[in-house]
């Protein structure tokens, strides 16, 4: 039944969305708001601020801020916040979102599981699998009570795999589309979840009337998935939408005072005359730093020559810290890039300067500065990093780019390419990437640049929602 409330045309659901509280001491609530993708794009069909009534996004409280906030009553124009865990749902969203979504499905479809991280499918898992039923249910009823007549709702991402199900159920006079950032996992892989949980989040995404991944490799691991434990895809419809960078915005972000404050900082930090790697990553597991950092110093051991005339940037911002193995891989890297550091450190020369304190006018800053881009996950949805590089550099970078992110079937040709796990193969890479003529190095970054850019967000959203339409 649609509710007499129910106005929003078009609906986006996501766990984080794009506004954030935090609590002050002297109690006032102040609101962050967040950029990417999803942002620009929901701008594209509302006023820049994104506050067209008929649009609605639909997200979690993610602290205590946006908790204080939701029963303040305070909220931004165009927002729903939902706080999972009112009433007698105290550490719902926590099990889900730590649990259930960065502890299990990240590791299935990034294939992070190795020894001694080890999936475990016992009667913990099962609490927290029933935790994030509870929190893709309250997504669906806050959906379902908002949405208009017939309106279009794009449900993003393995946070809410199981909405468009729940949703189709409540409402089913609604277009939904579902929206995976992440890689899919392969269907041997896939299958190591119980069976009934893997039926469930398949049968979930299914409930949507279209599903869509950012590449057609993502696209086809999901419909082999479908195939194998449900025999089909049933009717529902199978999408590939490129997100590419924000050109403009870039452009002009990256301009301001603040990036060329911070662009005189690095240089100063990093010494004259000196090449550049940069990498900017949140911190965890797929992103594979560590080995990124082996790489580097097995460039300086081997190609003697480029030391203390190469500086490795790297920004590997703190990431779902709430979680052990995420902080243990943090403290990881800061121990290999220590040890470099004093392995080959010398007076003058700092070879790893890493940064975990978020600064995006920072990494913009780096992004100019670079030489050499390094992006080499173990899997990855997309990577935007390697599109925002080529884009923003000042004198043209080589980007090395790892043949596991989604990023590699647009950019592969003009990139260098390394296979992830390859560490030797990734210093050779490297080597190569500092080596390059600068002529060439300028040629392959206006193709990269030109690629990154085809499908800017706002154009990835309303071919979204155009395609749900048709
Ligand atoms: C990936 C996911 C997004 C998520 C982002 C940041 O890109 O696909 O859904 O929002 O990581 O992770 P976080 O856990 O901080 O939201």
């Amino acid at each position: 039944m649609v509710s007499e409330h129910a106005a929003a045309q078009v609906l986006v659901a996501s766990n984080r969305g794009p506004v954030t509280y935090a609590l002050e001491d002297n109690g006032e609530l102040t609101a962050k708001r967040g950029g990417g993708g999803l942002v620009s794009g929901l701008s594209a069909i509302g006023d820049s601020d994104g506050s067209d009534p008929a649009a609605l996004w639909v997200c979690a409280a993610l602290g205590e801020g946006d908790r204080e906030a939701v029963r303040r009553g305070v909220g931004e124009p165009g927002v729903r916040m939902l706080d999972i865990d009112a009433g007698s749902h105290e550490g719902v969203h926590a099990d889900a979102y730590n649990g259930i979504a960065n502890s299990v499905l990240w590791f299935v479809h990034h294939m992070l599981y190795q020894t001694p991280l080890e999936p475990a499918f016992g009667p913990e898992f099962r609490a927290q699998w029933a935790s994030y039923e509870t929190y893709n249910r309250a997504f669906a009823e806050a959906l379902a009570e908002s949405a208009a007549q017939g309106a279009a709702v794009l449900v993003q991402d393995y946070h809410l795999a199981l909405v468009p199900g729940m949703l189709r159920e409540l409402r089913p006079d609604l277009r939904i589309g579902h929206f995976s950032h992440t890689p899919w996992a392969p269907v041997d892989y896939f299958r190591m979840l119980p069976d009934d949980v893997a039926e469930q989040l398949l049968r979930g995404i299914l409930g949507a009337d279209r599903a869509a991944f950012l590449t057609g490799r993502w696209a086809d691991a999901f419909t082999e998935c479908c195939v194998a434990v449900l025999g089909g895809t049933s009717g529902t419809r199978i999408g590939v939408h490129g997100l590419g960078a924000d050109a403009d915005f870039l452009r002009e972000r990256s301009r301001r005072a603040d990036v060329e404050e911070r662009l005189v900082a690095l240089r100063e930090q990093v010494g004259s005359g000196r090449r550049v790697i940069v990498r900017v990553d949140r911190t965890e597991l797929s992103k594979n730093i560590v080995r990124g950092l082996r790489a580097y110093r097995e460039l300086l051991a081997s190609w003697p020559e480029w030391r203390e005339r190469v500086v490795h940037v790297a920004f590997a911002y703190p990431s779902r810290q709430d979680l052990a193995v995420y902080r243990d891989y943090t403290a990881e890297v800061q121990r290999v890039a220590d040890e470099i550091n004093s392995e080959y450190g010398v007076e003058g020369w700092t070879p790893v300067v890493l940064h975990v304190k978020d600064d995006f006018a920072r990494s913009l800053a780096a992004y100019r500065l670079a030489d050499v881009a390094l992006v080499n996950p173990i899997r990855d949805g997309m990577n935007l990093v390697a599109k925002e590089v080529p884009v923003v550099s000042d004198e043209g970078c080589v980007l090395v780019l790892s043949r596991e992110a989604g990023a590699y079937e647009e950019l592969g040709e003009d990139a260098l390419v390394v296979n992830p796990y390859d560490v030797t193969g990734t210093a050779a890479a490297l080597h190569a990437a500092l080596a390059m003529p600068v002529e060439e190095r300028a040629e392959r970054t206006k193709r990269l640049a030109a690629a990154a850019t085809a499908l800017p967000p706002a154009q990835w959203f309303l071919d979204q929602l155009r395609a749900l339409e048709g």
